[in-house]
């Protein structure tokens, strides 16, 4: 399947398949692999065509997201005296996708780049929309640009039968279900866990979470516009748990969490007339999700994070309601009135 998209002035083409990675365009000779040292162990086979002198490898995790290893790359790319007209590709999840969009967009001014994303998180989201980032001094994503890809590749066979990727994807998948387009959540739930591997399923599901998502950057080339603030649904409460609990519950079950509360606030205010909690809860039954759990304490914990979230200004928190299945709107909520509604739906909500 093959979609075009323009994001700004750029034209992004995403191209999805199963096993498209080993006949596309590494028999370029102009293109740089930047590419995670997991999967080359893991997929010894598909990298055996390219030439190893145009492999960087990479290891996955925050700690690749660094200046150290911006560095070691651009050293890398000068040695081989790459040219601002070559092609930089990564193949990675988003952690390596984030290095690799930053050194795209900064070495030599700028060189073309092919995201070929591997987690199914990163075919859904953070490979599309063209941002960036490197940690700083402990800060996540302190340093980054907006550089779009000129392709996305998407290969299913890196992800085919991964059940425990697809649990921690569900997360944005469902949020882009309920705030973008409502038949997201209707093909997961008319599959499961096993019957979504059938008949490209995942392949249709995968797509239809890019539109989504490609549909609300094409509105909001550089996140100026407020557009994309739907995004940041459950992520306000979401990476709050995420910092209370200390990384221990990760980011995609993170937002799961998240979005029940901020569905709750959003029925609680009489923004939303359906229940939203109902699809969230009947998918992760569904996809055999094992929640965590989180109580009144860990809750109140997470007060302090969502009093410091970027969304804030003059104590006002700009943040997307759904209204209806696939539809939402953006709201402004006093800070702390919104926290007032945190704690009551976690008294309807927590253990
Ligand atoms: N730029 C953006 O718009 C954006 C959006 C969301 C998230 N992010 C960033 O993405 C990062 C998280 O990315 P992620 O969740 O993809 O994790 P990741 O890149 O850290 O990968 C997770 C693990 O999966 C492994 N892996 C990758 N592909 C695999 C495959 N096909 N089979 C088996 N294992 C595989 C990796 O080796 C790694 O161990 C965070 O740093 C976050 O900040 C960026």
């Amino acid at each position: 399947m093959i979609s075009e998209y323009k994001i700004g002035n750029d034209s992004v083409k995403v191209v999805t398949g199963n096993g498209i990675f080993s006949d596309l365009s590494h028999k370029d000779p102009g293109i740089f692999f930047i590419v995670s040292s997991n999967l080359l162990r893991l997929y010894t086979e598909k990298f055996k065509k390219i030439n190893a002198t145009k492999i960087f490898a990479v290891e996955d995790g925050e700690s690749s997201k660094s200046l150290h290893y911006y560095q070691n790359v651009i050293g890398e790319l000068a040695s081989k005296n790459f040219e601002r007209n070559n092609t930089i590709a990564y193949v990675g999840g988003g952690t390596v996708g984030d290095l690799a969009g930053f050194i795209s967009s900064t070495y030599k001014r700028g060189v073309n780049l092919i995201a070929i994303p591997t987690t199914i998180l990163s075919m859904v989201d953070s490979s599309l929309g063209g941002k960036n980032g490197l940690n700083f001094n402990g800060i996540k994503n302190l340093i980054g640009t907006f550089k779009n890809p000129s392709e996305v590749i998407i290969d299913t066979s890196f992800i085919s039968g991964n059940k425990k990727m697809l649990q921690e994807a569900l997360g944005e998948i469902v949020k882009h279900g309920l705030m973008l387009d409502n038949s997201i959540n209707e093909l997961l739930l008319s599959n499961d866990a096993s019957s979504i591997w059938n008949d490209k399923q995942i392949e249709k599901l995968i797509m239809l979470n890019v539109d989504a998502k490609m549909s609300v950057c094409e509105k909001d080339p550089f996140e100026t516009m407020g557009i994309r603030n739907v995004l940041n649904f459950g992520h306000t409460v979401g990476h709050a748990i995420e910092a209370v609990s200390l990384n221990r519950i990760s980011h995609g079950y993170a937002v799961m969490l998240g979005m029940r509360i901020e569905s709750e606030i959003a029925r609680n205010l009489g923004y939303t007339e359906y229940n939203p909690l109902e699809i969230i809860d009947d998918i992760t039954g569904k996809y055999e999700i094992n929640m965590p759990s989180i109580d009144a304490k860990m809750l109140e914990e997470s007060e302090k994070y969502i009093m410091n979230d970027k969304k804030i200004s003059s104590g006002i928190l700009r943040i997307p309601v759904p209204i209806e299945p696939g539809k939402h709107r953006i709201i402004d909520i006093k800070t702390d009135e919104f926290i007032k509604e945190m704690r009551k739906a976690g008294e309807r909500l927590c253990s």
